[in-house]
């Protein structure tokens, strides 16, 4: 069985943060303590995904290396891809054929924050079930309004009746979160769908072929996860407030990439060391430190 790899798609224009984003990145912007692309970072690695493609713009891509490199420090593989124009999600999987190259494959959205108890359970669950199975999955999670998302109607055993992107009457208050894993149909499935109204190729019209094949599965978050959104400066706000309390009370860091990579074992207690000695005098090196010194 060959490892799933995974994209993150960190380009966009970033208008809604403007003038935030008119010299930096969106997914370079911080939540509270550190860049917003490491929060889908970890979720790829904390499902195990070792092998990944950053998809920004020409202009943000060095940015990105100069963050993360090759990802060799933290044990994985990182590599870089241009969008030229913003066309829509589904072209992660025309710009990431190569890469792809027949696997199984998940789609992180850059600006997608995940958090929670059983969250790592599930990505492993939902990503063995692709990689022995086959088919896609998108995971659902309630929502007061669901309006601005892709919306998912699901019957008593939690079979997709419907999706729709962005509809003016939601059939349920499930959101389609921006975390989806495939088969590697989905190459020739991105190619094979027309551009939407609004002018860009949807991820939402490349689910709708799996869900006419029958092959589309649900997983959905429970109360105890958080699916924060950072597509807005009142958004960005609340997420870095979410990460401060629960950084704060329990002392333990959300999406701290190096931790992460420690305790799937990417990386040796001696590597986590050594990290944090090249980060003496800053609290993530110290935070680095206590978790590697952690019986
Ligand atoms: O966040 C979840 C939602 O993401 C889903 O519920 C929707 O079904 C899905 O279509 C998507 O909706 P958005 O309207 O939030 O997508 P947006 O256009 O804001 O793009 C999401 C991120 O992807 C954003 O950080 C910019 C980046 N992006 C977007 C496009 C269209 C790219 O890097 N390239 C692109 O071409």
């Amino acid at each position: 069985m060959r490892a799933m790899k995974g994209i993150i798609l960190a380009g966009g224009l970033g208008t809604r943060l403007y003038p935030s984003t008119k010299a930096v990145s969106k997914q370079l912007l911080p939540i509270y303590d550190k860049p917003l692309i490491y929060y889908p970072l970890s979720v790829l690695m904390l499902a195990g995904i070792r092998e990944i493609l950053i998809i920004s713009t020409p202009e943000d891509l060095p940015s990105y290396n100069k963050l993360l490199g090759d990802g060799g420090g933290i044990g994985i593989s990182i590599r870089y891809e241009a969008q030229l124009r913003p066309g829509g999600l589904a072209q992660a999987f025309t710009i990431g054929e190569d890469f792809i190259d027949g696997s199984t494959v998940a789609l992180c959205l850059g600006d997608n924050l995940f958090h929670g108890q059983s969250l790592t359970n599930m990505l492993e669950n939902a990503k063995l079930s692709i990689e022995q199975e086959g088919g896609a999955a998108i995971f659902g999670y309630p929502v007061a309004d669901p309006k601005p998302f892709g919306v998912v109607e699901f019957d008593d055993d939690d079979s997709v009746l419907s999706i729709e992107e962005k509809p003016q009457v939601p059939k349920s208050n499930y959101a389609i979160t921006g975390l989806y894993f495939y088969d590697s149909e989905v190459c020739s499935i991105a190619k094979s769908i027309a551009p939407s109204e609004r002018g860009e190729l949807e991820i939402t019209s490349v689910n709708q072929v799996y869900l006419d094949k029958g092959r589309l599965k649900l997983y959905r978050f429970g109360r105890g996860t958080a699916w924060l959104d950072t597509g807005t400066p009142e958004g960005m706000l609340k997420a870095a407030e979410y990460v401060e309390a629960i950084q704060s009370r329990q002392g333990y860091y959300i999406a701290c990439i190096e931790e992460v990579a420690y305790r799937r074992g990417f990386i040796s207690r001696k590597d986590l060391i050594s990290i944090s000695q090249k980060l003496e005098g800053t609290n993530y090196g110290k935070y680095l430190l206590s978790i590697a010194k952690e019986a």
